[in-house]
């Protein structure tokens, strides 16, 4: 018995030794997890290694692709690579037979480590196919076939009722709608998306969702029932009243195939056999909020037994819209979910429940009561000085949720096409007190993975980081927008491009703004010039603006920083070379001093301003310092596409517009005509003054903040780069005096001032609790969040070295009497983490490095100290290359592993 224990036991450590010591995990194809519905004939392959070992690399990979299970492990299916040679994870183009329409697909990968041990083979991924040719739909689009209430728009349904004989082997259905859909097959929710198909420009692009349907047809009778809201395609878009943007009536396009396991098939689809009607959704925008009337209700309607004899015909709508297109990013789905916090009776006697935290999405509501009763559900941010319910900051958006009780047993309401941005909810029609428990409010927000995590020893700094991940939520709701509450909404450009880098950090946005970037090239004008919110739907009005239509070079490059995707930015290219183009058009001279502009958005500017404290910066100057930036990353975008002359051109061009600027804007010996921070700030990050003039330029900066005793005075354009250009010219304790500031204006006056989001003005709230002007003045734009960048990459110090993280700079800066920060961010190649705590008279770094990448580590640690790692000097650890000092650092190289190292003096 003992030696056959033995033996076992030898056999199974023998097993483990002779793999090598990595696992391949996270499977990712085009940056999803088992997609469905990829519009992508070859859609890039991904994977993360784990290993407990250090300094491990991938040598060589090996991928498998099969459109069944069997095939895959016989290693004949629709692709398999054999070993390749290369030390890529990410990215790698699927390059087998053609994919099919519809069809899945399995895979897996094995990889080599650097000691040319092979791993096992992963855990079997997957993804399905959309339908790749327009031929594949055979779908007609159907809208209702009767008259329509012009002013309510009740919300119409649409069944269809068929039969299948043959066991199923697998359904897939393909829905889009003009307006927004929900679809039901047999009285089941087909799949948990909100608010599909998501907004795009969709005269030129509409996308459709995929969904398995397996589960919900069955032999025999089905039924399919899709209904309909107004959305982004009709509702009240860009401010009151503003209707049908896309066009006056809805239309629904559905596709179900089926495959039968007797190896036939048989397609579904939206046609003249459909039927329609209305239900209990008797009105619905995105702005106002939706009623709904149980007594409306028509109960079973998705069901293969409910009679739809008294329901209208269909009718047949043609449909003059651009490309049909498969979704690229993650859709809307339900996340969190709230319980009240406290529920309070107002001093004006509202009864109002408060969720604790300023959310987007909705309340779902349960109430028992008679029929006709009448339950209103309104929405707020903020309660007033008084602690009344305060809706004037929402301006024509009315925020309301109506729902009519049928009686009887307790009913369940929730909005479908509309959503709130809210912490407060009034309820009206509710006798008597209110029952917490039949109130949870919702966040719904694209389903981005989460990817950092950021912490620090200062609570105030914590809320902070909370804050701006609660604007990055409510606010990328299928597109970036301006904000989530008010009667706008729209997928402003400036906000999104000042904050862009500080979303990559948070989640994964690497499809979000793909996605999105593909409408601002569909919108951009023939000229090049981008219009201020995408998708447009302002027309030519504003646009061009310096820092909005940036986002066309900012958010690409950003991204390409972020996530290392090459494609990306040859998808970008044209449109960024267009953008550029336009700037160069309308200037003289290689001055960019025309048109309008938003210039630095919200910046510092007291009441009364007798002494001319106003951070104003001139307008032109700001335009310049975005042209030669937008100029620059075009050069960057250009060299990585080896696009030799472009760089060329674009190169002599840039000297030219910051010769420009030299001679338009500053003074012989560095002053500029704006003497604000925003000024200092953009003229250093972007490089527009010559080397001579920097160090006297960022003392003019440092000087300017100390003369607004250590406080901010810029707006969505200087604000993102402020501390950064302090960090860079050696002001890091200004810096940290900013952030860590807590009077108006400041990042952590909000927090102090009980925020849970990040505020659109920094005094939204002004100190004696009176409101900023409520024409604008929202508790939820993420803009201004943008500081989370320099928490991450300069505080907690996580750096891309090469984009995408192949290479990696670890360089935290310890400072602002903090004794602990921390941080750590996802990438494709797995956690990258950077810790430090100052205990006493040494400094403690934890840094985790994952596998296939290499990290320059900045230790902080002034010449002389002694540095260890896990307790050994650092010289004596293995496989760690001390590189050098500098300034007060020990650099090291380290390969993947963990680390802890020490510095004591
Ligand atoms: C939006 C901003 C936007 C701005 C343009 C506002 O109404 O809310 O965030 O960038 O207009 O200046």
């Amino acid at each position: 018995m003992k030696k056959f224990l033995f033996v076992f036991v030898a056999t199974s450590l023998s097993h483990l030794t002779t793999l090598a010591q990595v696992k391949v995990t996270s499977l990712l194809c085009e940056n999803r997890v088992n997609p469905i519905g990829l519009g992508d004939a070859k859609p890039r392959l991904s994977w993360i290694i784990e290993s407990t070992q250090r300094n491990v690399m991938q040598s060589a990979y090996e991928v498998r692709v099969a459109a069944d299970a069997a095939s895959l492990q016989k290693g004949n299916g629709s692709w398999g690579t054999g070993k390749i040679s290369s030390g890529q994870s990410v990215y790698i183009s699927y390059a087998g037979k053609p994919l099919q329409s519809g069809q899945k697909y399995y895979w897996q990968v094995r990889v080599w480590d650097n000691a040319g041990k092979v791993s096992a083979w992963s855990p079997i991924a997957q993804w399905q196919m959309g339908l790749l040719q327009p031929t594949d739909w055979k779908a007609k689009w159907i809208g209702v076939g009767y008259e329509e209430d012009s002013v309510l728009r009740p919300s119409p349904l649409f069944r269809k009722q068929f039969a299948t004989g043959k066991k199923i082997k697998s359904a897939a259905a393909f829905i889009t709608a003009h307006g927004m859909y929900e679809a039901f097959i047999n009285g089941k929710r087909v799949g948990d998306l909100y608010l599909t198909p998501g907004w795009t420009s969709y005269n030129k692009r509409l996308q459709y969702q995929t969904y398995d349907v397996t589960g919900l047809v069955v032999q025999g009778n089905n039924a399919i029932g899709v209904m309909l809201g107004s959305g982004w395609y009709r509702g009240s878009l860009a401010w009151e009243n503003n209707r049908n943007l896309y066009g006056k009536d809805l239309g629904l396009l559905l596709q179900l195939n089926i495959a039968y396991t007797d190896g036939t098939s048989e397609i579904i689809t939206s046609d003249e056999s459909w039927k329609c009607g209305t239900g209990e959704i008797t009105y619905s925008e995105i702005y106002n909020g939706e009623t709904q009337d149980a007594r409306k209700e028509k109960p079973g309607w998705t069901t293969a037994q409910y009679k739809d004899a008294g329901w209208s015909d269909v009718r047949l709508k043609n449909f003059t819209g651009g490309s049909i297109i498969a979704t690229e990013n993650e859709p809307v789905k339900k996340q969190e979910v709230f319980k009240p916090l406290q529920m309070l009776t107002t001093p004006g006697g509202d009864k109002v429940i408060d969720f604790g935290q300023n959310l987007v999405g909705w309340v779902v509501v349960k109430a028992k009561g008679n029929a006709g009763d009448k339950i209103v559900l309104s929405h707020a941010e903020v309660l007033d000085k008084e602690g009344n319910f305060y809706t004037d900051n929402l301006r024509a958006a009315k925020q309301e949720n109506t729902f009519i009780l049928k009686g009887g047993p307790e009913e369940t309401f929730e909005p479908h096409f509309t959503w709130q941005g809210f912490r407060y909810v009034k309820v009206q029609g509710i006798a008597g007190e209110l029952r917490p428990g039949n109130f949870t409010a919702v966040a719904l927000y694209s389903d981005m993975p989460r990817t950092g995590n950021f912490t620090t020893s200062n609570a105030l700094l914590n809320q902070l980081q909370h804050n701006i991940e609660w604007g990055q939520k409510g606010n990328f709701i299928d597109v970036p927008t301006d904000c989530p509450q008010r009667d706008e909404r729209l997928g402003w450009t400036g906000d999104a491009q000042a904050f862009a880098r500080t979303a990559a950090y948070n989640m994964n946005v690497h499809s979000f703004f793909a996605k999105w970037l593909k409408d601002l090239a569909a919108d951009q004008l023939p000229n090049g010039i981008v219009p201020p919110v995408i998708p447009n739907v302002l027309g030519r009005n504003a646009a061009g603006s310096a820092g909005w239509a940036d986002a066309a070079t900012i958010i690409p490059w950003n991204l390409y920083l972020a996530y290392g995707d090459k494609k990306l930015l040859e998808d970008q290219y044209p449109s960024m070379k267009a953008w550029v183009g336009y700037m160069r058009q309308s200037s003289t001279a290689y001055l960019w001093n025309k048109g309008f502009h938003f210039g630095d958005w919200l910046f510092y500017r007291p009441g009364d301003d007798l002494d001319g404290r106003s951070a104003v910066t001139d307008k032109y100057l700001i335009a310049q310092c975005f042209f030669a930036n937008s100029v620059q990353l075009l050069i960057n975008t250009a060299t990585i596409l080896a696009m030799d002359e472009d760089v060329r051109v674009y190169s002599n061009l840039l000297k030219e517009i910051k010769a420009a600027f030299l001679k338009e804007y500053t003074t012989a010996s560095g002053r500029m005509v704006s003497g604000t921070q925003t000024a200092y700030t953009l003229a250093l990050n972007f490089d527009m003054l010559p080397e001579a003039l920097r160090e006297s330029a960022a003392k003019r900066l440092v000087e300017n903040v100390a003369s607004y005793n250590n406080h901010l005075t810029t707006g969505f354009l200087g604000t993102p780069y402020l501390c950064h250009v302090l960090t860079r010219f050696g002001y890091d304790s200004v810096a940290y005096k900013l952030l860590l500031q807590e009077t108006y204006p400041s990042w952590l006056y909000p927090v102090k001032m009980g925020a849970t989001t990040i505020w659109e003005r920094w005094d939204g709230q002004k100190p004696d609790s009176t409101f900023q002007n409520p024409g604008m003045n929202s508790f939820n734009h993420y803009a201004y969040g943008a500081i989370g960048d320099w928490m991450y990459r300069v505080m907690a110090g996580i750096n891309e070295e090469e984009p995408g993280y192949k290479k990696i700079i670890i360089k935290p800066h310890v400072g602002g009497g903090l004794t602990s920060a921390a941080a750590a961010l996802q990438t494709y190649y797995g956690k990258v983490s950077s810790s430090w705590q100052v205990k006493g008279d040494h400094i403690q770094l934890q840094v985790e490095v994952p596998v296939n990448t290499v990290a320059t580590v900045f230790i902080p640690a002034e010449r002389g100290a002694s540095v260890t790692e896990g307790g050994q000097p650092l010289s004596a650890v293995k496989g760690i290359k001390i590189t050098g000092q500098e300034g007060s650092y020990v650099r090291v190289e380290a390969g993947s592993g963990k680390y802890v190292f020490t510095a004591s003096q």
